[in-house]
C-alpha cells in the first residue's frame, strides 16, 4: 500500500506508522510526507528515514483548491493510494475529498462525534466526561466527520490535566492508527451507507 502522510506538526502519529512498518506489522510504504508548515517536525522525521517530504505553502496559492491541487499533484507523483492525515490542521474541501473519497483517513483525539475541532482533550475535561479516547475515520469535507473506522477509549481520572489526559489518549492513537491502516491495506475496510464494516 502506497501511503502519503499530511502533517502540520510534531508527527508522533507519523512516527508510529513508520515504526509499525519497520517492525513488519504493517505492509505499506510511506511514499511522501507533505506539510503545510515550514520546518514541521514531521518533515524532519521523514528526512531521517529517507522518506520524500515536501512543504507546500498555502500562501503561495490564490485559493484553497489551488493549494490542494498542489498537494494532489505531489500525491499523484508518488502514486499514493491512501492519504493519512496525521495532525494535519486543515479541513479538506469537497474538491479534495471527491478525489480521495474513502481513501483519506484522519485521527482525532476524542470519541467522535463528541468534541470535534481544536483542544478536544480539554473539551472532554471541561465537560466532565469519565471516558475519553480517540477515533480514526475517513475524512470528508466536515470538521472531524466521516465514517468511523476504529476507536479506543481511556478513563478520565479526577486529577487529570490536559497534558496527562492527552498523553493517555496519544498512547492509544499510536496503536489504532497503524491498525486502521493495516486493515485498509488488507482490503478489510468496507464502507456501506456511510458506515464502516471490518471484514473478518
Ligand atoms: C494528535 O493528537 C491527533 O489526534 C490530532 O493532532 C495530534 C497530532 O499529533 N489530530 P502528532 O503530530 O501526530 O504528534
Amino acid at each position: 500500500l502506497k501511503i502519503g502522510v499530511l502533517a502540520s506538526g510534531r508527527g508522533s502519529n507519523l512516527q508510529s506508522i513508520i515504526d509499525s512498518i519497520k517492525a513488519g506489522e504493517l505492509r505499506a510504504e510511506i511514499k511522501v510526507v507533505i506539510s503545510d508548515k515550514e520546518g514541521a517536525k514531521a518533515l524532519d522525521r521523514a528526512e531521517k528515514y529517507d522518506i520524500a517530504n515536501k512543504y507546500v505553502n498555502p500562501k503561495a496559492y490564490k485559493n484553497k483548491e489551488n493549494f490542494e491541487q498542489a498537494m494532489i499533484d505531489v500525491l499523484e507523483e508518488y502514486g499514493v493510494e491512501l492519504v493519512v492525515m496525521a495532525g494535519f490542521m486543515r479541513i479538506l474541501s469537497p474538491y479534495f475529498v471527491k478525489q480521495y473519497r474513502n481513501r483519506v483517513m484522519n485521527i482525532h483525539p476524542s470519541l467522535l462525534p463528541s468534541f470535534t475541532g481544536l483542544h478536544a482533550q480539554k473539551q472532554a475535561l471541561d465537560y466532565g466526561v469519565k471516558v475519553a479516547g480517540c477515533t480514526v475515520h475517513f475524512a470528508d469535507e466536515g470538521m472531524d466527520t466521516g465514517p468511523i473506522i476504529l476507536q479506543a477509549a481511556v478513563p478520565v481520572k479526577d486529577d487529570d490535566t490536559e497534558e496527562t489526559l492527552s498523553q493517555r489518549i496519544l498512547v492509544e492513537e499510536h496503536r489504532i492508527y497503524p491498525e486502521a491502516i493495516k486493515l485498509f491495506s488488507e482490503g478489510r475496510v468496507e464502507v456501506k451507507n456511510g458506515k464502516v464494516k471490518i471484514r473478518k
